[in-house]
């Protein structure tokens, strides 16, 4: 097998060869939430199966699976149409590859999107919410393994998972824009099934607002990387141990959907600031 550097390599000489744009921001667009996509103008779209060594989502309907170059905002963007999920069965560099290759790319900044469930009551069904920090609990992580010095250092500093400047521009984003943003923190789990009433009730305890399967993975690849992260999620259902409801998978995917076009209002408006 070729080493990842090589591969990362001829994934972006690939999609240079079908799109002369030169990204400098990259967009991950989670479940349910790619309203935006349909807003970056003169596109190249190209399907994830086309692109040597691109992972393919396995939730058919649930994720377009393209990757699209364009403009948004003023700036030269690459965005995912949906992501792999580790619950799928890749491992955490296949997770991980695509925000590698848009680093390769030229993408200096990365903003991360994705629905998670929520353990905090003041952060109820459809808050839109800034990642201000995360706890992986996923039990592994795409930088185990021999370390590529060109991709990033052995012992990446994590100090500022979700780059603090961002942050505050998203905040004056928002304001500005009149929506309502909350921070908060995620915690990562492998998924696939959602927690138990003991679950959720730990992860409040040991500090996390928010609960998701994605995200986390992808941020410290972008962190090793040497990439500006924000991450943003919209909570999709409350994990509320002591009333705790039976998830609808349904419901989830409805509320992200839902609230899919005022984060691509959010996100179109802190791209002009970044
Ligand atoms: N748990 C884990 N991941 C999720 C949830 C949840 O409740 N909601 C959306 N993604």
């Amino acid at each position: 097998m070729t080493q990842l550097y090589d591969r990362i390599r001829e994934s972006a000489r690939f999609i240079r060869s079908r799109a002369a744009a030169r990204p400098s921001v990259g967009i991950v667009l989670g479940s349910g939430l790619g309203a935006l996509a349909g807003k970056i103008a003169r596109r190249t779209a190209i399907p994830y199966d086309r692109i040597p060594h691109f992972p393919v989502s396995t939730l058919r309907g649930l994720h377009a699976g393209n990757l699209i170059i364009g403009e948004l905002s003023g700036r030269t963007v690459i965005a995912m149409e949906g992501r792999v999920h580790y619950y799928e069965g890749y491992s955490m560099e296949e997770v991980t590859f695509p925000v590698r290759v848009m680093k390769a790319l030229g993408a200096k900044s990365l903003i991360l999107t994705s629905a998670a469930g929520s353990m905090n009551p003041d952060l109820p069904k459809g808050s839109i919410v800034a990642i201000t920090d995360h706890i992986n609990l996923m039990g592994d992580n795409p930088l185990i393994g021999p370390n590529d010095e060109r991709l990033g250092p052995r012992f990446p500093d994590m100090s500022e998972p979700y780059h603090r400047r961002y942050i505050g521009l998203l905040e004056k984003t928002a304001l500005d824009l009149k929506i309502p943003l909350r921070r908060g923190i995620l915690a990562a789990v492998a998924g696939p099934n959602l927690e138990t009433a003991a679950e959720y009730r730990f992860l409040r305890a040991i500090g996390a607002d928010l609960v998701g399967m994605s995200m986390v993975p992808e941020d410290i690849a972008a962190v090793h990387a040497g990439m500006k992260v924000l991450g943003i999620s919209i909570v999709t259902d409350e994990g509320l141990p002591d009333c705790l409801e039976p998830a609808d998978i349904r419901e989830i995917v409805s509320i992200a959907r839902r609230q899919s076009a005022v984060l691509s209002r959010l996100v179109i408006g802190v791209l002009g600031r970044i």
